[in-house]
């Protein structure tokens, strides 16, 4: 089996997840394409054309229940001829909603074929010591159980008819549960916040203060989309900014920081325990 992996990581944690599940497929050959610094670095993997007998991996947070544009854009020259994929989310404990759906038809429409599908945890973006959401995730309970599916995969491949493969994420995806409580108390969040930036549209971004920033730059090499250049850290480039939280995770001194307003209701209302779920 040669696998072939397409990752959109900024965070680390849908990467983190991805390597658990290749470790359990354990396969023959791989080749790892990542889009998360693709155009900055290699380029690798833009017109890659997989064949039926190649096995290829998608590996994509969830941002607002969707695939992130960036994810997407970067991805999109990928061609299969009926190759077999597994698809991989990683959401922050919230919810992923319909975003396997919609990347099953991503894939398929560029020739794919899902075969697996994984809805993975990650520690939310906007966490923070304040306001905590998914801290750790995945944790080893999560790496191991995202190794066991990678080896089931594996046995799925060897004991059964290649045409009894696909899978119907749109009928059997298991879903997710929220208490009706918080639900209630986030949808009437959003409601508020909605009618809060149609009178005044204010969207908050990361930021660094210019007297704690030692512009040592790793923001600038973590950054997705050259939001942050080098020797003005402390900037951030509204409008190559995806709110990713890279560069505030990873700032060695912790003086970049991101005050997004969900934090706060995520963090309230998301603290019950979601486990990771699969189809296969
Ligand atoms: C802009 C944005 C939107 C997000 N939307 C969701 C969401 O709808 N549901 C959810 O559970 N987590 C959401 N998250 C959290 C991420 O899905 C989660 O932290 C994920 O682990 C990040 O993946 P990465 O480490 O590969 O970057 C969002 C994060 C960001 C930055
Ligand atoms: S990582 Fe932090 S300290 Fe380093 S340049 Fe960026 S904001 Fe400044
Ligand atoms: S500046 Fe924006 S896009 Fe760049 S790493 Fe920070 S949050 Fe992500």
């Amino acid at each position: 089996m040669k696998l072939t992996t397409f990752c959109f990581s900024p965070t680390g944690t849908s990467r983190k997840n991805m390597m658990a599940v290749v470790k359990g497929l354990n396969p023959d050959e791989a080749t790892h394409n990542d889009y998360t610094y693709y155009n900055i670095k290699t380029g690798a993997g833009l017109n890659e054309v997989l064949s039926s007998d190649d096995l290829a991996l998608f590996s994509v947070p969830v941002y607002g229940g969707k695939v992130p544009p960036t994810a997407l854009e970067r991805m999109g020259q990928v061609r299969g001829e009926n190759t077999p994929a597994i698809l991989l989310v990683t959401y922050g404990n919230r919810n992923f909603e319909q975003v396997l759906v919609q990347l099953a038809d991503y894939v398929r429409e560029r020739g794919f074929r899902p075969i697996a599908a994984a809805a993975l945890v990650g520690e939310h973006s906007y966490s923070n010591a304040q306001y905590p959401i998914a801290v750790g995730r995945p944790d080893a309970a999560d790496l191991s159980s995202a190794e066991e599916f990678g080896k089931q995969i594996a046995n799925k491949l060897k004991e059964t008819d290649k045409k009894d493969w696909d899978i119907d994420i749109a009928n059997n995806m298991p879903q997710l549960e929220t208490p009706e409580v918080s639900l209630q108390a986030f949808v009437a969040f959003v409601q508020e916040y909605t009618r809060q930036q149609q009178i005044n549209p204010v969207k908050a971004y990361p930021t660094a203060s210019p007297n704690a920033c030692t512009h040592c730059g790793v923001c600038v090499e973590l950054c997705p989309t050259q939001a942050i250049a080098i020797g003005s850290e402390e900037v951030t480039d509204t409008t190559r900014c995806i709110r990713c939280c890279a560069c505030v995770k990873g700032c060695p001194t912790e003086v970049r920081t991101f005050f997004s307003p969900f934090a706060k209701p995520l963090s309230e209302n998301f603290q019950m325990r979601r486990e990771p779920l699969y189809l296969l």
